[in-house]
């Protein structure tokens, strides 16, 4: 079961306020080159090109699902690509992601490459979840270290790969960043019931897990896990405080000739 474009918008509205606060990071300029990496279905990149006008942006995407959602979204100054966080090349004024790189390993390397594809003057503007130790987290792990799942999964567990603000912070100035700003904001939610925390993670996190186990043992791994989030989280509704980081750095200017 990949990426499903339908079940990722079931809660755009709750992730609407993140992107806000991270465009408000972003220096706003006439005419740059812009890469959203992770862009999924395309709304929010094409919401980042509306605030960015005379700019040519491009979403890039690993699923071939978001891609053809996103790619409806197409128009002048907006398109899509089919490509890897990791692969990502060329030369940027604005390299924007908005809840993806949690999904690529190796921060402490991938910071710097992205850092080095930007432009003078250019900025790097990131937000990640960092809520990875919630209960509708560890529960999915506990779940899959049990049977049958684990043998059905083949002992696969996703690792996430987000640093701590401070991390984050080091690697920006390491890098020759400015105007570094890195912090983290929790977001509130009121969902109705656990069930409503199990579908919102089955539109994310439970995706690499569905992706992996056969067929037959999907439906019961979802039914384990929502009795589980039932049993931690049985009031309704269910406050779900969602930890997120936010980060952004500027490449400086070039120095003048003879400067
Ligand atoms: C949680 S969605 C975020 C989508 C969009 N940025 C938004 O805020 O609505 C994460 C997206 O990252 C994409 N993704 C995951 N790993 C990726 C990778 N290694 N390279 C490119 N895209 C990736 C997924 O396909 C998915 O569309």
């Amino acid at each position: 079961m990949p990426w499903d474009p339908e079940r990722y918008e079931q809660f755009k509205t709750e992730r609407y306020q993140p992107f806000e606060n991270l465009m408000g990071l972003v220096n706003v300029r006439d005419g740059l080159s812009v890469i959203d990496l992770g862009c999924g279905t395309g709304e929010l990149t094409s919401r980042l090109a509306d605030a960015l006008p005379g700019s040519d942006v491009l979403g890039v995407d690993s699923s071939l699902e978001m891609l053809t959602a996103a790619r409806k979204l197409e128009r002048e100054g907006l398109r899509f690509e089919r490509r890897g966080i990791e692969d990502v090349t060329g030369h940027w004024d604005l390299i924007f992601s908005n809840a993806a790189i949690h999904w690529v390993e190796g921060h402490d390397s991938l910071i710097g490459r992205l850092f080095s594809l930007l432009r003078p003057e250019g900025q790097l503007v990131v937000q990640t979840p960092s809520n990875f130790g919630h209960d509708s987290h560890t529960i999915i792990d506990e779940v899959a270290a049990s049977e049958p799942f684990r043998e059905g999964l083949d002992g696969y567990v996703t690792n996430w790969n987000v640093l701590s603000i401070d991390a984050y912070a080091a690697l920006l100035y390491a890098h020759g960043g400015t105007d570094i700003t890195c912090f983290e904001k929790v977001y509130p939610h009121v969902l109705p019931d656990a069930d409503a925390l199990a579908d919102w993670m089955s539109g994310t996190a439970l995706v690499p897990y569905m992706e992996r186990l056969p067929e037959a043992l999907r439906e019961p791994f979802m039914e384990r896990y929502r009795e589980r989030l039932r049993g931690r989280f049985p009031a309704k509704p269910v406050f779900f405080g969602f930890r997120r980081t936010l980060f952004a750095a500027t490449r400086p200017a070039e120095p003048e000739a003879g400067s």
